[in-house]
């Protein structure tokens, strides 16, 4: 009996697929399906795939095509099966050409033509439409958004805003996008959400405006300075029905979801300590954006992330907060560390400009602890130890690129459906962020 086999996700079931498990039966005497998992799909940069995993295994089903059905939830799996189905062909669209020739160690491999115009991503598309991107700032991390979004169905970056003329054209250029330079409003005008990565000083405004023009906004962090600001925006997005969301990319990644269940779970016992680091050198400058006299320093810059894991595990409720910091020339801090003290429970965030630290999260509890290394929020993998190391555990949740790409997804569906909750990171926490950072300019510094 000749064995075939071939993988999907099988989203929104189309002709595409029919045709392909067909010629791929036709191959043999008997074929196997292997249907992938959510997550798997997430870990490899497929986002936004609509139907549930038992309704795909359904549709594959109903092809009445399959002889059997199985999950494929890992990398590595194909060969496990090729040995364990004992398959003599695995077949895949023409869409992977190369990709898996390796596997003709094992058996034969058979790519087929795709069905032409027709795919789940057009699918997906038709419904829910794209969201029309427009990006506002373009610098380094506008360029990382750039590479992301690809990944994120529903959406596409086609205009980009910057004041200065030439930054805006190069930007657009490079990318094939229409870019604005000076028009803020004839920029929105083109869009419907925009993705804002300018400096602090300038979040609340863009936002501001682009909320009152109807768009959704996805701002980097942190968004605004001020819990007041913070609670306006949130306002005026609720008010108008439109999404806004604080782009804390660590807190929307699969590796941090992870962690914060173990963590919330019990498995390390009460939790009495969260420390966070994030340190980033940057030599002085006066004239350097992040050392800027009004709202630069390390703690504007990077506090997002260290007040992350504290927010999510501890909650808002602390006793006190203090803080210590080192001055630049400026004024700025250039180190600083922000205590929390809970009923039964402490805190650190640490930040650091011009004092280099280990960037690594420490959750301590009463029956172990759990490690996630430098750099800890670009969250790939973390362990969690116990008094016997032997008892140690490791987890891993790997995605590929620089991790915004869950953000966006997320910033996407809320904007599809808006009933949706954003529980992975809330108004509440963005607004408590806020005042964190207000409360810390306030304690260290005159004049702001
Ligand atoms: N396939 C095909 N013809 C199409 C679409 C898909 O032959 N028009 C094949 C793919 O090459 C793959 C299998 O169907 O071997 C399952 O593909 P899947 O990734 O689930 O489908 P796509 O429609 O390509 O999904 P997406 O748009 O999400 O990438």
């Amino acid at each position: 009996m000749k064995k075939v086999i071939t993988y999907g996700s099988f989203d929104l079931f189309h002709e595409g697929h029919f045709n392909l498990l067909k010629r791929a039966k036709a191959l043999g005497d008997m074929l196997i399906v292997g249907v992938t998992t959510e997550q798997y799909d997430v870990s490899r940069g497929k986002m936004n795939v609509v139907d549930s995993l038992m309704r795909r295994i359904d549709n594959v089903r109903q092809s009445g095509l399959a002889d059997e059905i199985i999950i494929e939830d890992h990398e590595g799996q194909k060969i496990e099966d090729l040995q364990k189905y004992n398959v003599d062909i695995i077949v895949f669209g023409s869409d992977w050409i190369g990709k898996f020739d390796y596997l003709r160690a094992y058996c034969e491999v058979v790519y087929l033509d795709r069905t032409k115009d027709v795919s789940s991503t057009i699918l997906r598309h038709e419904r829910l439409g794209i969201v029309k991107l427009g990006i506002v700032g373009t610098g380094r991390i506008a360029e990382r958004f750039i590479q992301e979004i690809v990944f994120v169905s529903g959406a596409e970056a086609i205009s980009a805003y910057n004041p200065r003329n030439k930054s805006a054209k190069d930007f657009g250029e490079r990318h094939k996008l229409t870019y604005f330079h000076g028009e803020y409003e004839k920029f929105l005008e083109s869009i419907d959400a925009v993705y804002i990565a300018t400096p602090h000083n300038t979040h609340y405004d863009y936002t501001h405006k682009a909320l009152k023009m109807g768009k959704h906004v996805l701002c980097e962090r942190p968004m605004v300075l001020t819990e007041h600001e913070a609670r306006d925006l949130y306002n005026t997005a609720d008010k108008n029905k439109l999404v806004l969301m604080e782009a804390v990319k660590t807190a929307y990644t699969p590796g941090f979801i992870n962690l914060l269940s173990i963590a919330r779970g019990g498995r390390i016992g009460t939790i009495y300590d969260v420390e966070a680091a994030f340190t980033k050198l940057v030599p002085y400058s006066s004239r350097a954006r992040e050392y800027d006299a009004t709202v630069g320093g390390s703690f504007t810059e990077l506090a997002s992330n260290s007040l992350l894991p504290i927010i999510k595990l501890l909650g808002y409720n602390y006793e006190t907060l203090e803080f210590e910091s080192f001055q630049a020339k400026n004024g700025t801090d250039m180190y600083a560390k922000a205590m929390f003290k809970y009923k039964n429970a402490i805190a650190t965030a640490k930040t650091g400009l011009g004092v280099k630290s280990e960037g690594q999260l420490l959750v301590s509890g009463t029956k172990g602890y759990i490690l996630v290394r430098s750099p800890w929020w670009i969250l790939k993998s973390f362990e969690v130890c116990y008094e016997n190391p032997e008892e140690n555990e490791s987890f891993s949740a790997p995605f590929p690129g620089f991790g915004l790409r869950y953000e966006i997804a997320d910033f996407v569906r809320n904007i599809a459906d808006p009933t949706h909750q954003n529980f992975k990171f809330t108004h509440e926490d963005s607004i408590f962020m806020s005042s964190v950072i207000e409360k810390f300019l306030k304690a260290t510094r005159q004049g702001v």
